[in-house]
């Protein structure tokens, strides 16, 4: 399918994002977060009062609705909802939450599968997400899966803008994010884990340097070895 395709999976706030976002600025290719797709779901779902579990009118509300990677200012890759860039919207906890929520229902997942296999299509990505390496590349060359301790996770969580509710400490934090796992990990469609053929990088006590340079070290040697 795509050997172009750098997969990197993991849980939630451990460290995905900025390893992802950071490897593709090095190799000098496209960075595609696949949470947005399932954030941006919800974030429609929520403005129209759909609940985020309801899946009748979750497919009925995708049948008008248009999401794609499209290029920003920035010549990066962000998520477009019905043609406009919903950029921080997507980054309160609630629409985290819903996220979750919307990520088991398999009518949800079958429609954004597509969009992103279409988006490997046209470019060379590092894709970020909970089943890239498990279901939507599964021949992707480079697949890795990023953990952090409990303790790591909830910190990062913390300092992060917009993700956490006011008045939140690191306790409800470890509590959200455990809730989370819990969810995308149990559930029927794809759920979070580990690729058999995932190399596993715990980045608990790694600078985001360190982890940067051990993930390019072992993609040198997969390319070694081809
Ligand atoms: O990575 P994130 O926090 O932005 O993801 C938001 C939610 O979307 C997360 O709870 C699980 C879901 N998700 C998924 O099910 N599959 C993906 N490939 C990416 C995210």
């Amino acid at each position: 399918m795509s050997v172009n395709v750098i997969a990197v999976d993991g849980p939630a706030a451990s460290g995905k994002s900025t390893l992802a976002r950071n490897l593709a600025d090095r190799l000098g290719i496209l960075y595609v977060n696949t949470g947005s797709l399932y954030r941006a779901v919800a974030l429609k779902a929520l403005r129209l009062g759909i609940k985020t579990k309801d899946t009748a009118a979750l497919s009925a509300m995708l049948q008008q609705t248009s999401l794609r990677y499209a290029k920003d200012a920035d010549g990066k890759l962000d998520i477009e909802l019905d043609g406009t860039f919903p950029g921080q919207a997507l980054r309160s906890a609630e629409v985290a939450k819903g996220a979750s929520d919307v990520a088991t229902v398999p009518e949800v997942r079958a429609w954004t599968l597509e969009i992103q296999r279409d988006t490997a299509k046209e470019n060379t990505i590092v894709m970020e997400g909970r089943d890239i390496g498990t279901v939507v590349f599964p021949d992707a060359k480079y697949k890795f899966f990023l953990s952090a301790s409990p303790l790591a996770r909830a910190k990062r969580r913390l300092a992060q803008e917009g993700e956490t509710l006011n008045g939140a400490t690191l306790e409800s934090v470890a509590a959200e994010i455990a809730a989370r796992d819990k969810q995308d990990s149990e559930r029927a469609v794809a759920p979070l884990k580990q690729a058999e053929d995932a190399i596993a990088v715990d980045n608990s006590d790694w600078t985001i340097e360190q982890t940067l340079d051990y993930i390019c070290d072992q993609i040198k040697t997969i390319d070694a070895n081809a």
